[in-house]
């Protein structure tokens, strides 16, 4: 499961990125916003993160997520400091594929933020793509993300 929201800034890229999942076969819900009207991102990251938390239950943080969220805004940057504001939510902010593979091997990072008037479409897709198709390596990173919260 994917739980997908933007705020206007990310609209456009969002509704890419479904169009993606849509052919990639993966499930989603999306959060909103639902147009280009001016609006305000944290409402749109606490959605979505609240879905990641709901459907991890009492996993902890070496487990893969059962869900994971996907967070647009034009930066990015928004989305990222309300989601990492959030106990249980480990975001990154990715802006090229080596970074959404790293996330996800070393961060175990359960939300990915997207800039939409940073990083170009096809681009954004790869990461998408990549990010929910790479696993946590556990080991020492696991030692590590627990020290975040820890
Ligand atoms: C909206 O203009 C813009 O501030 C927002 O999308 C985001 O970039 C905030 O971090």
């Amino acid at each position: 499961m994917i739980a997908i929201g933007c705020d206007h800034g990310g609209y456009a890229l969002k509704q890419e990125v479904m169009r993606h999942l849509d052919e990639l076969g993966l499930a989603y819900k999306d959060f909103g916003t639902y147009s280009e009207e001016s609006c305000d991102y944290p409402v749109y990251a606490k959605g979505v993160c609240g879905k990641v938390l709901a459907d991890a239950g009492n996993a902890t943080p070496g487990d893969e997520p059962a869900s994971f969220g996907i967070l647009v805004c034009g930066t990015g940057i928004g989305m990222s400091m309300t989601a990492n504001h959030i106990p249980g939510i480990r975001a990154a902010l990715c802006g090229c594929e080596f970074q959404a593979r790293a996330t996800r091997q070393h961060n175990n990072a359960n939300v990915l933020c997207l800039g939409e008037r940073v990083t170009g479409q096809g681009v954004a897709l790869d990461i998408a793509e990549l990010f929910l198709n790479t696993a946590f390596e556990g080991g020492r990173h696991l030692r590590r993300i627990n020290q975040i919260e820890g």
